[in-house]
């Protein structure tokens, strides 16, 4: 089949419910857990891989920047991947643009690599279904396996290259709203990628984890299909205290919590404890997002903005193709 010369993807971050913490094969990215999230309406990468003018090797930008060091070798190894499976060979020039601050634990890669999974599979002539295209985002990273998908998608961690990809859930009209407050968008000092495999080969409570987590991630499918608020904020809670909890345990420790991460969970409970039914989740960063009721959003954002900048997100849309630019 004839290959586009270049293709646009739009991709929105997704935020795991259930978290993604840990490979058991880094090479393909498999995990040693499944995972649930949702896919935002905010924070979205547009990438466009153009491969009209052939060059000796990839050019990669974000945000007109060019990418370089290991960032540029995770696109290139990427490239490489999607150009071997199409037999191809020639250069691309990547052009990104992020609505989401990179590397600030804000699922930038979700987003990123989502993105670039279908405009590199598409500028290269290869016709992937969605599933396909979440076994290829894997690669980049794992989290953007979810990103291929809108709504709610459960990442079944599979055991092999095939059986290791995102499923979107089915729609139930369930729609809460994520408050997402930033308390610091620098980049991350350790990255999930070194933090995932320090804490499994180092912490003492990672098995554990693993263990309690594959109840999670059942009671919580069945508390997103019901529509239930309360179930699915208090299992993403516990989800995502338990998976710091292994990361603290790590030896040396990473901590990506931040005193301002903890006075936003104060906040949190405060808003629990008046009747508010508002519930974080952390990811590789300071940055909290909390969960509510599409109403409460704007009383849970004034409650935590003492303490960041918010940003108030609901359910986001599944990867796609744009017209170029
Ligand atoms: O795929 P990565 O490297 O972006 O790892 C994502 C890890 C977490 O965001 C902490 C959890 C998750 O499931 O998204």
């Amino acid at each position: 089949m004839a290959a586009d010369l270049a293709a646009t993807a739009v991709a929105h971050a997704n935020i795991a419910l259930v978290k993604y913490w840990g490979k058991r094969d880094a090479e393909l990215v498999l995990p040693w857990t499944g995972s649930l999230s949702m896919t935002l309406d905010v924070f979205s990468t547009t990438t466009t891989v153009d491969l009209s003018s052939p060059a000796d090797e990839d050019l990669v930008t974000l945000d007109d920047v060019a990418v370089t060091g290991e960032p540029r070798r995770r696109v290139v190894a990427f490239l490489d991947l999607v150009r071997e499976r199409a037999g191809r060979t020639g250069k691309a020039v990547v052009r990104s643009r992020n609505t989401v601050p990179t590397g600030a634990g804000l699922a930038s890669s979700s987003s990123g690599f989502a993105a670039l999974a279908l405009a590199a599979s598409t500028a290269y002539g290869l016709d992937l279904d969605a599933t396909a295209l979440s076994r290829l985002a894997r690669r980049g990273s794992g989290s953007a396996s979810r990103s291929v998908f809108g709504g709610f998608a459960l990442w079944h961690a599979g055991h092999d290259d095939a059986s290791s990809h995102a499923e979107p859930l089915p729609s139930t009209g369930f729609a809460p709203a994520m408050v997402i407050a930033m308390v610091d968008t620098g980049h991350k000092t350790v990255s999930s990628r070194e933090a995932m495999r320090r804490t499994v080969e180092t912490s003492p409570l990672y098995r554990p984890w693993v263990d309690s987590a594959a109840a999670d991630l059942e009671e919580m499918r069945a508390a997103v299909s019901r529509g239930d608020l309360e179930a699915v904020g208090e299992i993403a809670e516990r989800n995502a205290l338990g998976m710091h909890a292994t990361m603290l345990a790590a030896r040396p420790a990473v901590r990506y919590l931040s005193p301002a991460t903890v006075a936003v969970l104060d906040a949190v409970l405060e808003l629990r404890r008046a009747g508010v039914a508002a519930y974080a989740t952390m990811d590789a960063g300071p940055n909290v997002k909390i969960l509510c009721a599409p109403a409460d959003a704007e009383r849970v954002a004034e409650a935590v903005a003492p303490h960041g900048t918010t940003v108030v997100a609901g359910i986001g849309p599944a990867a796609r193709l744009v017209a170029d630019r």
